[in-house]
């Protein structure tokens, strides 16, 4: 090998003359910004069981704590299951003068994550990393998401007779929701907004995310 082959191949990897890898589709800071938590679907659009199974999918791939590998999933496509967790959960809080979703907007499609151990750290911990990689796997097929805590556990497992406990719930559907972040200091006020029928998602500038 020449000598400054290394050299070389870093300042072309800098100057961008040829790309360093491959990009098959979006990079990963633009499904960051695209998963925004959407609540409004597009009903006209079904979301078939075959999408939640590659959704659900990439939890074989994730890390896990311990590799104990503790959650399970329940998918659940356009029906009566889903309308039982469509009247057990509560979708944008911050905004309850709204009462979201608005009547024909509600989301029809959703995978319910359970946990067969006791929930620990681990556990807690293992769930927003098959959550948050769920929703990259959404945004990445042109699907929107949310992720909802707020629902009653007992209520949704009896109803939905689960084997166990229902820790979160993520919706899916094409997103019917114009979401924009915006970037502000520390020590604001964090609390999302709609205006103008946009909905704003005030977002920590990263100066100030470092101590
Ligand atoms: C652990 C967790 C629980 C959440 N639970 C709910 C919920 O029950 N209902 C809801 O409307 N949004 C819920 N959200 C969505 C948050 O409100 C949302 O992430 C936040 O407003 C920021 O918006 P963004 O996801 O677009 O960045 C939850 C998000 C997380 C990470």
């Amino acid at each position: 090998m020449a000598d400054n082959y290394l050299e070389k191949k870093f300042e072309e990897f800098k100057s961008g003359s040829r790309p360093a890898v491959r990009r098959t589709g979006a990079s990963l800071d633009t499904l960051l910004l695209r998963t925004r938590s959407c609540r409004g679907y597009d009903k006209s659009y079904e979301v078939k069981m075959l999408q939640l199974e590659r959704i659900a999918g990439v939890c074989t791939k994730v890390a896990s704590g311990r590799n104990q590998q503790v959650l399970r999933f329940r998918l659940i496509t356009k029906g009566e299951q889903a309308d039982t967790v469509l009247s057990n959960i509560k979708l944008g809080a911050a905004l309850s003068e709204l009462h979201l979703p608005f009547p024909g907007t509600e989301p029809e499609a959703f995978i319910v994550v359970c946990s067969e151990a006791e929930e620990t750290r681990f556990v807690d911990i293992d769930l927003g990393i098959a959550l948050q990689s769920m929703q990259l796997k959404a945004t990445e097929m042109g699907l929107a998401s949310i992720i909802i805590c707020a629902f009653d556990k007992e209520k949704v497992r009896r109803e939905l007779d689960l084997p166990m406990d229902p820790l979160a719930i993520l919706a899916v559907g094409r997103g019917s929701e114009r979401i924009e972040i915006i970037s502000v200091k520390a020590g604001s006020d964090l609390r999302y907004y709609r205006n103008d029928g946009v909905h704003y998602v005030p977002k920590i500038n990263f100066k100030d995310l470092l101590i």
